[in-house]
């Protein structure tokens, strides 16, 4: 029996209660629907909406309904949403007193507040995860602060740089993303409970009882807005976008560095995967799959906004098409955070191949022009003597670190005895000691600063 059947003298057809039905993926929100039920029977007690003993059994047998479901002996199923089969199954259990349950409340408040209850702990388990990945970098960069990599641009190799650096780098994206769900997190924490079908309620409720019982901050301002708003969750696929963006990156960074043509970092055998015709394989699907997943997450983005784009005020139905996508974003987010956590703990670091490989490319080139640029000579000037040397440096098939003084002076007589040191790969990178730069010092300073940072979330 549907909710709302004294309406209608007819059943709904079977395909249209399909299409309808909402229950095959709102069950996930079965904890949340019935917290935010017990807290509104409470209030309606206290408010002597109904006796106080009536609220009491209301709650008790709400509080079975959950343990039963968590326990797996009462099956969900067989209603159309959530919140039509929590209080089929009151009133199987306690009669006409569990009718009383929807008491100046709608489904739209209803699922609102579901949403945001659920959705708030989800920002909750993405903050946890989001830490350990941080954590787990600044342990990598901890450990590679003496190591140094070459650094690119454009996929070319541009100057030397400090392995921890490198590091640093996606933890201080990582943690923008921590904030935005901070920040997200006090914003949507808002209590919609109270707003009824649109209009609000004749009935004397208190929303500060609900209010506080569910632990939100404040209680919704305008009951036309608190029904239909789904901000929260286009704020949290765009928040969980970014962090794709972030973990994309960075494993494209890792299929890259593990390539035989790269050789700088390796996956061990229990992160990698093999191939079922050539014998010889070794691939990085983890994170090609992380890569890959990013889309799907952006997918669910552009369509939540698509969704909200069009609605006249206030619930409309379409807004029951927030759930899949939230669920798929969350379970996506999850479980990449997750394995690519895994991942990086596990992942090699080849530490000759990368400073090898830091040199070549004339990577020191700008620290020759530095260098004449520090002895007076215009940085432009410098650029092009400089420019000329790695000419001259192809053309003789040798890097600028082998270069002898005599040969540096065939460019220009500022060069002295120190150039020869000034173009080593260590000195370049040590060199360039401004905040958030690629010296081990700076580098050190950088890891410190995100440890302390992270201490706020
Ligand atoms: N399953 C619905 C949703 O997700 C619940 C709210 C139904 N409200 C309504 N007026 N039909 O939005």
């Amino acid at each position: 029996m549907k909710l709302w059947q004294g309406r209608f003298e007819g059943q709904i057809s079977a395909d249209a209660d399909v299409f309808n039905e909402s229950l095959t993926f709102d069950k996930q929100l079965y904890h949340a629907d019935i917290t935010a039920s017990v807290a509104h029977a409470t209030m309606l007690g206290k408010c002597n909406l109904i006796p106080a003993q009536e609220a009491d059994e209301i709650c008790a047998n709400l509080r079975n309904i959950l343990s039963e479901i968590e326990s797996g002996s009462l099956t969900v199923q067989g209603a159309e949403d959530i919140h039509s089969f929590v209080e089929a199954e009151l009133v199987k259990r306690i009669g006409d007193t569990g009718k009383k349950l929807h008491t100046a409340r709608s489904r739209n408040d209803q699922v609102a507040t579901d949403m945001r209850l659920y959705v708030r702990e989800s920002i909750d388990r993405a903050t946890q995860l989001l830490k350990s990945l941080i954590e787990t970098l600044c342990l990598r960069a901890k450990e590679s602060c003496r190591y140094i990599m070459p650094g690119f641009t454009h996929l070319r190799k541009a100057q030397p740089i400090n392995c921890a650096q490198y590091f640093n780098a996606y933890s201080e994206m990582f943690l923008r993303d921590l904030d935005r769900f901070a920040r997200l997190r006090t914003r949507m924490n808002v209590m919609p409970l109270g707003s009824a079908a649109l209009a609000g309620t004749s009935h004397p409720i208190d929303r500060e009882i609900t209010r506080e019982l569910l632990g939100f901050e404040e209680i919704s301002q305008n009951s036309l807005d608190a029904v239909s708003d789904r901000d929260f969750i286009a704020e949290y696929l765009f928040n969980a976008s970014l962090v794709m963006a972030h973990l994309s990156r960075l494993c494209e960074d890792t299929i890259l560095y593990t390539a035989d043509e790269f050789g700088y970092w390796e996956i061990p055998d229990e992160y990698s995967t093999g191939s079922s015709i050539m014998p010889q394989k070794k691939n990085p699907d983890l994170p090609e799959l992380v890569r890959g997943k990013t889309g799907r997450v952006y997918g669910h983005l552009a369509g939540i906004l698509a969704t909200l784009k069009g609605l006249p005020l206030a619930y409309n139905k379409d807004l029951q098409e927030d759930k899949e996508p939230f669920f798929d974003t969350e379970r996506t987010l999850f479980s990449c955070v997750g394995i690519y956590t895994a991942l990086l703990k596990n992942i090699k670091l080849n530490v000759n191949a990368m400073y090898q490989a830091a040199g070549e490319g004339y990577s020191t080139a700008t620290d020759v022009a530095d260098y004449l640029a520090r002895r007076g000579v215009p940085f432009r000037d410098a650029h092009a003597i400089t420019g000329k040397l790695v000419r001259y440096c192809i053309g003789k098939k040798k890097p600028l670190s082998s270069l002898t003084l005599r040969e540096f002076r065939l460019h220009s007589d500022v060069f002295a005895k120190d150039i020869l040191e000034a173009v080593t790969v260590r000195a370049s990178a040590e060199g360039r000691n401004s905040v958030g730069g690629s010296s081990t010092a700076a580098a050190k300073n950088g890891l410190k600063s995100i440890q302390k940072r992270l201490k706020k979330y």
